[in-house]
């Protein structure tokens, strides 16, 4: 009995292991090297546009990746727009720091990308967010590292799925922790993606918090100020788009601000104040390479999350709605 159980198991954990490898070996640099050779180059220049038209794109992108990869996995779930028969993902009252031009970004490049006529649907959303977000943290000053591509788009988007899926301001390093590790990414994925680029989670709460208010009532006014200093709403748009030598967007500020206490909400904070993730802070803070070798390691296993192939998925016509 205890020998057939534990045959068992180890087949299932064989053939877990199995999926899990047979999913990620389907993604791979120069996916579309057949199909659409110049998907990088199109999807850059829309992005880089997108970028010049409004900053908030930078930010945007970033935060519509993560709540994409976090819920139901890097499928372009946080796409689908609501219907009468179904309240999707990205109507979920998490949805605050969600802002319409991540959408529109990628919007923009799948359109780009329809334009040409070898490239037409045959590139997933879940692909275009990926390259899109890389994209961004460059414009903003950021590495620039190749992504692997060939995610399928998924099947489905509920409200419901989001629930408990996405960190919370309050959280602690212990809630913070087993949500990263449900999603196969460990402490320091947690330490490195929570620090991207550290506009990212302000743009919203002190430009634009919702439709009366602009500056989200809960931050400390003197701080909002200084937020407002280092993440400027109007930034010259040649600037960001230059190869800038000091990146004015993308950088370690975040964790030298949380050594002197100045994390924005608690989750920020306990990084520091927690002895498991103290040392990463520290030494973040003192050495921006390390941080942005370690960020691009960990957007790339964020972007292995939960990733759909087979009949699991497809390339979807319209980002915002099931084909
Ligand atoms: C967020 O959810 C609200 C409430 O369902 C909805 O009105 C709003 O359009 C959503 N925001 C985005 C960016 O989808
Ligand atoms: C915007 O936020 C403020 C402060 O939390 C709140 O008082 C107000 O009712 C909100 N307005 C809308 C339209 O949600």
């Amino acid at each position: 009995m205890a020998l057939v159980y534990k045959t068992n198991l180890s087949l299932l954990l064989l053939s877990l292991f199995l999926t899990f490898n047979l999913a990620s070996a389907q993604l791979r640099r120069n996916f579309y090297a057949g199909s659409c050779p110049n998907v990088e180059q199109i999807v850059r220049n829309a992005v880089q546009k997108k970028a010049q038209q409004s900053i908030i794109t930078i930010p945007a992108t970033l935060r519509l990746y993560f709540h994409d990869c976090f819920v139901n996995g890097c499928d372009a779930s946080v796409m689908i727009a609501s219907t009468d028969s179904n309240k999707a993902e990205r109507d979920h009252e998490d949805n605050i720091s969600l802002a319409g031009d991540g959408f529109d970004t990628v919007n923009k490049a799948k359109e780009a990308l329809d334009a040409v006529p070898n490239c037409r649907n045959k590139v997933s959303c879940a692909d275009i967010l990926t390259m899109a977000t890389r994209d961004v943290v460059n414009i903003a000053g950021g590495p620039k590292y190749d992504v692997e591509l060939g995610r399928l788009d998924g099947l489905s988007s509920t409200a419901a799925s989001v629930e408990g899926n996405l960190p919370h301001p309050t959280a602690g390093v212990n809630q913070l922790t087993s949500l990263f590790a449900k999603n196969g990414l460990s402490l320091n994925d947690m330490i490195a993606l929570s620090g991207f680029a550290h506009c990212t989670k302000v743009f919203n709460r002190i430009y634009s918090f919702n439709k009366t208010t602009k500056v989200d009532p809960t931050i400390n006014k003197e701080f909002v100020t200084e937020l407002k200093r280092s993440c400027p709403q109007d930034i010259d748009p040649n600037v960001v788009i230059n190869i800038d030598p000091t990146p004015r967007q993308f950088d370690n500020v975040y964790y030298k601000n949380l050594q002197q206490g100045k994390g924005l909400f608690t989750s920020d904070q306990v990084l520091f104040t927690d002895r498991r993730s103290k040392p990463t802070v520290d030494l973040w803070a003192s050495n921006a390479q390390l941080f942005n070798q370690a960020f691009v390691n960990s957007m790339i296993k964020l972007g292995r999350v939960g990733v759909k192939t087979g009949s699991d998925g497809n390339i979807r016509r319209d980002c915002g709605a099931f084909n």
